[in-house]
């Protein structure tokens, strides 16, 4: 058979090729930006998207965290103008929390529970001005006690039972003042069956509680402990109730219990170390799963883009797009500002 002009003879490494991939090559789908977009398996929304931030006390401040650039505390009234272009941005919902002054700490955290403490007067200030956005509050003790840990410490223990009590008054308190989702993240043992039957006993039985439940003992809490000023007052650390970074059956069996008690949600925490506990938990459980990328994901991001070493929005892009292929339903990320703005700016990972 004689071959038409136009058909060249493949070289013999192009024979090699298509005789070991059978013809299959990948790449094909991968040449323009127009096929990758065609091709591409998950998508990165600003629906995705959830702000945490600091508060302080005072008016008109804004206190720029060192350990985490970019990243401030704001008085009240800021957190509200915060607010308002979180909402203007599309994202959500925000996540606060507290720096409380070193005045109204103590040894059982029980300013938690004050209906004007910083957290709950943010939560009235911003439902008022901003009532479209949701409002995600966290019910540890951490930003309350003299010691920094998450739960009452005595003789050298976290108390489990008693720890639980207050952050039930705690999550009563932010219920009260207006907040959306109550989201513990102290580890105590059966706080989210004390906190869902403290609200529905309250009225309150439309609040849904998103569980860190597996939240790890982890090294890339440092900046936020320096935003909430609990980096020089901690005392030991919280291995006692978060879970070891070694362990993944331990991290589902505590997602099963907090789903059992009453959670609506999951979150994980850390974020980029644990894309694993993600997927199995997503793939386990099939409820909304979030992730935390925590401040110190956020600072190496940051530091190493500052110095020039890695393009900075790209890896934060990158990074976000990560917890999505993980499973992820949303991410708390410092970022969200910076992706939301990208994203309508009609950023693609594809392009
Ligand atoms: C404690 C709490 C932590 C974070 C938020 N709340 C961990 C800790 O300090 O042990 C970390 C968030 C971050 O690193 O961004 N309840």
């Amino acid at each position: 058979m004689t071959k038409p002009a136009s058909m060249k003879t493949p070289s013999a490494t192009t024979q090699a090729i298509d005789e070991t991939t059978q013809g299959r090559r990948l790449r094909r789908m991968r040449k323009t930006g127009w096929s990758r977009r065609m091709v591409q398996e998950n998508h990165l929304s600003v629906d995705d998207l959830i702000l945490p931030f600091f508060l302080t006390g005072g008016e008109k401040v804004e206190e720029p965290i060192e350990a985490m650039p970019g990243v401030s505390r704001y008085s009240v009234d800021m957190a509200v103008r915060m607010a308002e272009k979180a909402a203007k941005l599309g994202i959500p919902a925000i996540a606060p929390f507290p720096r409380e002054s070193a005045d109204v700490k103590s040894d059982d955290g029980s300013y938690i529970a004050d209906p004007d403490n910083l957290i709950n007067r943010a939560i009235r200030a911003i439902k008022k001005e901003v009532p479209e956005l949701g409002i995600i509050t966290d019910a540890a003790l951490d930003p309350f006690t003299t010691h920094g840990h998450d739960g009452i410490l005595r003789d050298g223990i976290i108390v489990n039972d008693e720890s639980a009590e207050m952050i039930v008054r705690g999550a009563l308190a932010q219920a009260e003042a207006g907040t959306d989702i109550i989201a513990p993240s102290d580890m105590m043992d059966g706080r989210i069956g004390l906190i869902r039957d403290a609200l529905d006993a309250n009225g309150f039985q439309d609040i849904p509680i998103l569980s860190y439940a597996t939240k790890f003992a982890s090294a890339f809490y440092g900046p936020y402990r320096d935003a909430i000023g609990t980096l020089g007052l901690l005392k030991g650390d919280k291995k006692t109730y978060y879970i070891s970074p070694a362990n993944t059956d331990e991290a589902v069996r505590e997602a099963e219990q907090d789903l059992m008690e009453g959670a609506d949600m999951l979150m994980v925490k850390p974020g980029l170390p644990y894309l694993d506990i993600i997927h199995r938990l997503k793939s386990t459980f099939h409820v909304p799963t979030f992730a935390y990328q925590v401040s110190g994901e956020y600072s190496m991001i940051k530091a190493a883009g500052r110095n020039g070493w890695i393009n900075e929005e790209a890896a934060m892009m990158e990074s976000l797009m990560a917890f999505k292929r993980a499973g992820c339903d949303g991410i708390l990320t410092y970022y969200a500002f910076e992706a939301a703005e990208k994203i309508h700016q009609g950023w693609h990972i594809g392009k």
